[in-house]
């Protein structure tokens, strides 16, 4: 029986954990930190560690056979290549590997010099330069912070004034911290988003089930950028000429200079895409699963999760690793009132029992206290329906969440529409 630690908190790692679970081979599921969902599963024990050291050392007194992780700031510290160290095996890129998410700026330059097809842009480590650059470029543009941000550190900017504004305060009022030491600023691409997910051994990349997510906090794709507010698998309008535009144009030349720079890992390629009429271009890669893109398309994978992942440790991905079911999956966030400003938690959450008659509930920002389930984060839980068509999977997601109750609860009502 194989031990397995899972490193994360959200939704996400509920659904990892889920998927974990259901697999024989599997002996005890650890998740650190882990949170009220995986909290009340069986086989499962939430444990309290965040630093890598301390991860290392629970994984050799427990005997974990895999470490997988879930979210980007412990892999930029390194956490692959301390665990590989000790000879433990773990699926996640390596420091170097994970400065694809962790360096915008070197993520753009190995674009460029691969030839995968993105925006084009400049990086600037100077205020001056960066301000100078703004004068006369094209609006509208986008001014990114290189480093990790959580999300928030990318700013549309419609003219001279707005770009001025978010290159200070990223390089000057240093809103990011170091995150902002470093600016990209790149051309705005028109089109619709797509998240493609993949699994990569560094000799191939092997595509998940393509997602959309919906990242603003308002219907209609308006409002404030959050996490992700709900997700609709496949990708209504990703179709087989546009994965074998991402094929020819990204996937491939990524693949070439992974091999070309000796990033040897095995882990998640997360490709955020944008597509329109000129094509299919790279917007950023993320090394880990998204959140909420796993919880919709994990339901939909036939086969083990470990499956693939043991293919990839031995570098022998190919695409029988994955197996999908013919059905589609629609995940709808329950968020706090306010996210993704402030917000109030503590709030208990009701009638779970009958929300999961309809649908699979992920728990993300709830914890467990004395039996009572209370929030403790922007993002709560996100209730997941699978049908046979898109139309049915949303009919289940949103019976399943017009059950929940906790005070303020918050949802989109036009995921997948
Ligand atoms: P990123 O973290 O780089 O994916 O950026 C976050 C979000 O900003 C993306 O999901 C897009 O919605 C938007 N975005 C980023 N770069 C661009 C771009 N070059 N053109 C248009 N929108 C962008
Ligand atoms: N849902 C987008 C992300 O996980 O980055």
């Amino acid at each position: 029986m194989l031990n397995i630690l899972i490193i994360g908190a959200g939704g996400r790692e509920h659904a990892l954990a889920w998927k974990f679970a259901q697999d024989a081979r599997v002996g005890q599921i650890f998740v650190a930190p882990g949170n009220a969902g995986t909290a009340a599963m069986q086989r499962v024990r939430n444990i309290p560690l965040t630093r890598v050291a301390d991860l290392l050392a629970f994984a050799q007194k427990e005997n974990v056979g895999l470490t997988f992780v879930g979210a980007e700031a412990l892999l930029v510290e390194g956490i692959v290549d301390v665990f590989q160290a000790a000879g433990l095996a773990i699926f996640g890129p390596n420091r170097q590997a994970a400065q694809l998410e962790g360096s915008k700026r070197f993520a753009k330059d190995f674009m460029q010099k691969y030839g995968v097809k993105t925006a084009a842009y400049a990086s600037f480590r100077e205020l001056d330069a960066a301000l100078a650059y703004v004068q006369d470029c094209a609006y509208p543009t986008v001014v990114k912070a290189s480093g990790l941000a959580a999300g928030k550190g990318v700013v549309i900017c419609q003219n001279r004034a707005e770009a001025e504004a978010a290159v200070r305060a990223m390089m000057e009022t240093r809103r990011f911290g170091d995150a902002g030491n470093e600016v990209v600023i790149e051309e705005f691409l028109e089109g619709y988003e797509c998240s493609l997910l993949s699994f990569c051994d560094s000799r191939h990349i092997v595509p998940l089930v393509s997602a959309r997510d919906h990242k603003t906090i308002g219907e209609g794709n308006t409002g404030e950028n959050t996490g992700g507010m709900g997700v609709i698998a496949p990708h209504p309008r990703f179709g087989d000429a546009e994965m074998a535009a991402f094929r020819r144009d990204i996937l491939e030349p990524t693949l070439k200079g992974i091999i070309a720079e000796g990033m040897d890992f095995a882990g998640v390629i997360f490709f955020g895409l944008m597509v329109n009429a000129r094509g299919v271009y790279l917007l950023e890669y993320n090394m880990r699963f998204g959140d909420p893109e796993t919880q919709a398309v994990l339901p939909l994978l036939e086969n083990e999760l470990l499956d693939a992942v043991q293919a990839a440790l031995e570098r022998r991905l190919d695409d029988s690793v994955f197996r999908w079911q013919d059905a589609h999956a629609c995940c709808v966030v329950a968020a706090s009132a306010g996210y993704p400003g402030e917000f109030r938690t503590g709030l208990p959450i009701a009638n779970l029992e009958r929300a999961r008659f309809y649908a699979q509930i992920f728990i993300a920002g709830a914890r467990q206290d004395c039996g009572e389930m209370l929030t403790s984060g922007g993002r709560v839980l996100n209730c997941v329906g699978v049908a046979p068509t898109a139309e049915a999977a949303r009919q289940k997601a949103y019976d399943a969440i017009a059950q929940v109750q906790f005070d303020g609860i918050t949802y989109r009502r036009d995921i997948g529409l």
